[in-house]
């Protein structure tokens, strides 16, 4: 058994992905440094692609550039006035200087986000991921560099609201069996995929890379 599946049962696991809440209401407590370094550690176990890790933090406490940066929080005609309230903001950038890097970077940058969101929950901090924001107008306030891109930024803080569940589409809704479209129990053979594709996969080099 693996150490991970000594420790942590998956109905604990499932109880921290269920738990989870975007949080919009912070209490003005400072978020101590263990619990900051306990974040971005999580950030850095993220799977990425070739194992590139192209995502780069910046953990924004001091009070003055956190409102600056918050200012640039909002869509269109709204601002989320709440971020000037979070205490710590966590800038998830991506390394976009070699266009090999560039292919994944969402997804990579995406992955450490998430796991950052669910360690800061585990540790009973509140998370808003920010995706509506002007990211030329931050990249100038935090000083980054062209090479760098701002994929996300988190607003964390202790939750000063418990809010309800927001609701999940239906799990029936969601997935088919073996070949798109299919929702019957048994699934259908994916044999009628075309002669090129069927050819193509019997061609292909087995792939045992551990990068
Ligand atoms: C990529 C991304 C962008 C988001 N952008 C915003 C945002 O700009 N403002 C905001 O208040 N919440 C934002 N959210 C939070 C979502 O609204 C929230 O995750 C969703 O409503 C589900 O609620 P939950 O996180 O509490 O489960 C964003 C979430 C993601 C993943």
């Amino acid at each position: 058994m693996s150490q991970t599946a000594e420790t942590l049962s998956p109905h604990a696991l499932m109880a921290i992905l269920m738990g989870r809440r975007s949080i919009r209401k912070y209490h003005p407590d400072p978020v101590p440094e263990e619990m900051v370094e306990q974040m971005l550690e999580a950030g850095r176990w993220a799977p990425s692609a070739s194992n590139r890790q192209p995502w780069r933090f910046v953990v924004v406490r001091d009070e003055q550039i956190r409102k600056a940066v918050a200012q640039h929080a909002g869509i269109a005609v709204i601002r989320f006035t709440f971020v000037e309230e979070a205490p710590l903001l966590i800038m998830l950038l991506g390394d976009r200087s070699n266009p090999v890097y560039r292919t994944f970077l969402h997804e990579d940058v995406g992955l450490a986000g998430a796991q950052i969101m669910l360690q800061a929950h585990a540790l009973g901090l509140g998370t808003c991921w920010l995706g509506g924001i002007d990211k030329d107008a931050i990249a100038k306030i935090l000083r980054v560099p062209e090479t760098m891109e701002i994929v996300g930024m988190l607003a964390v803080g202790f939750p000063a609201e418990s809010p309800k569940p927001r609701p999940r589409k239906p799990l029936e809704d969601l997935f088919y069996r073996d070949v798109f479209g299919n929702r019957d129990a048994v699934g259908v053979s994916a044999a009628d995929a075309g002669w090129w594709k069927r050819l193509m996969s019997k061609l292909r080099i087995k792939f045992v890379g551990r990068g």
